[in-house]
C-alpha cells in the first residue's frame, strides 16, 4: 500500500475535480481567510495545478506576486500553463521541507491539502515561517479523514474501504495537532474553522462525489483491495444515489496564524 502519486494520469483527474462546486467553494473559503491585499507578495506550498495562484494573482494585482513551489513537475507544469502571461507568477520544483526561497519575503503563505500528505511536518511549518516576513500570516488547511461519515448498506465494506483510503496518504488526522504544531513553529494568534462538505446528491460537483471515483480506482490499484470489491462498493453508493438515498460528508479544517512581529 502506497501514498498517492502526484503524476500525470492524479494531474489531470484533480484538474477536474478542482473545477467542481465545492472545490470553488473550498477555494473562496480559503481566500477569504487569507485576505491577501493588493501588493502582496505570496507563497503557495504545494501549489497543485495552479489554481490558487491565478486567483492570487487577481488579489495582488500587479504590485504583488505569487510563488508557486510543488514536488511534482507534472503539477507545476499545468499550473505554470494556467499562470501563462503574468510575469509576477513564479514557479519552483521543490520539497515543502526546504523551500527556495529566501527569508522572510513573504507577505502570506498558503498550503492547502499538502501537508498530510508530507512526513516532517514541523521542518514544513518553520520552512513557512522563516519565509513569512515578521507579522505575515500563514493558512494550512487539511482534512480529517475520520471525520467522514458515509452511508452504506455493506458497512463493513465501507469500512475497509475507508480503512485502505487511510493509506492514500501520511497523516489521515492532521488537523488534530496543527493548533499545537503551529505554535512550536513560532506562530502565534494560531485560529481554526472547520468546515462540513456534506451532501445527499452522489453528483460530481459534490466533494464525496468527485472523490468517489478516486477512491474506487485508489483502493483497488495501491489500497490493497481487490477490483471486485472496489467495484462493488462503488455501485453500491451509485445505487444508493440513485435511489435518492446518499448520504456523505466529511469535515476539512482551515488554520491561521502569525509570524509574531
Ligand atoms: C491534493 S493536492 C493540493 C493542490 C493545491 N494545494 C490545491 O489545493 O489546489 C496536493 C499537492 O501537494 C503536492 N505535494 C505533496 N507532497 C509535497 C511535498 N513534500 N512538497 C511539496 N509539494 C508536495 C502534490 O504534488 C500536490 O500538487
Amino acid at each position: 500500500m502506497s501514498q498517492l502519486e502526484f503524476d500525470q494520469r492524479l494531474v489531470q483527474q484533480l484538474e477536474r475535480l478542482y473545477t467542481t462546486r465545492d472545490v470553488r467553494r473550498r477555494r473562496g473559503l480559503v481566500r477569504a481567510a487569507l485576505d491577501a491585499r493588493p501588493g502582496d507578495r505570496i507563497l503557495d506550498v504545494g501549489c497543485g495545478p495552479g489554481f490558487y495562484v491565478t486567483e492570487l494573482l487577481e488579489a495582488v494585482g500587479r504590485e504583488g506576486s505569487v510563488v508557486g513551489v510543488d514536488i511534482s513537475a507534472d503539477m507545476l507544469a499545468v499550473a505554470a500553463k494556467r499562470a501563462a502571461g503574468h510575469d509576477n507568477a513564479r514557479f519552483y520544483e521543490a520539497d515543502a521541507t526546504a523551500l527556495p526561497v529566501p527569508d522572510a519575503s513573504f507577505e502570506r503563505a498558503v498550503c492547502v491539502q499538502v501537508l498530510e500528505y508530507v512526513r516532517d511536518v514541523p521542518t514544513a511549518l518553520s520552512e513557512m515561517h522563516r519565509a513569512l516576513r515578521p507579522g505575515g500570516r500563514v493558512l494550512v488547511w487539511d482534512v480529517d479523514w475520520a471525520t467522514v461519515s458515509w452511508h452504506a448498506i455493506d458497512q463493513q465494506l465501507t469500512r475497509r474501504v475507508l480503512a485502505a483510503w487511510d493509506n492514500h496518504l501520511t497523516h489521515p488526522s492532521l488537523p488534530r495537532t496543527f493548533a499545537a504544531q503551529l505554535r512550536s513553529a513560532g506562530f502565534e494568534d494560531v485560529r481554526m474553522d472547520a468546515h462540513a462538505f456534506a451532501t445527499t446528491e452522489l453528483i460530481p460537483d459534490a466533494y464525496s462525489g468527485s472523490l468517489l471515483p478516486l477512491l474506487e480506482q485508489y483502493v483497488a490499484e495501491q489500497g490493497g483491495m481487490s477490483q471486485e470489491e472496489a467495484k462493488a462498493w462503488a455501485d453500491e453508493q451509485r445505487e444508493l444515489g440513485d435511489r435518492g438515498e446518499f448520504f456523505c460528508t466529511v469535515t476539512q479544517f482551515c488554520f491561521t496564524a502569525t509570524r509574531r512581529s
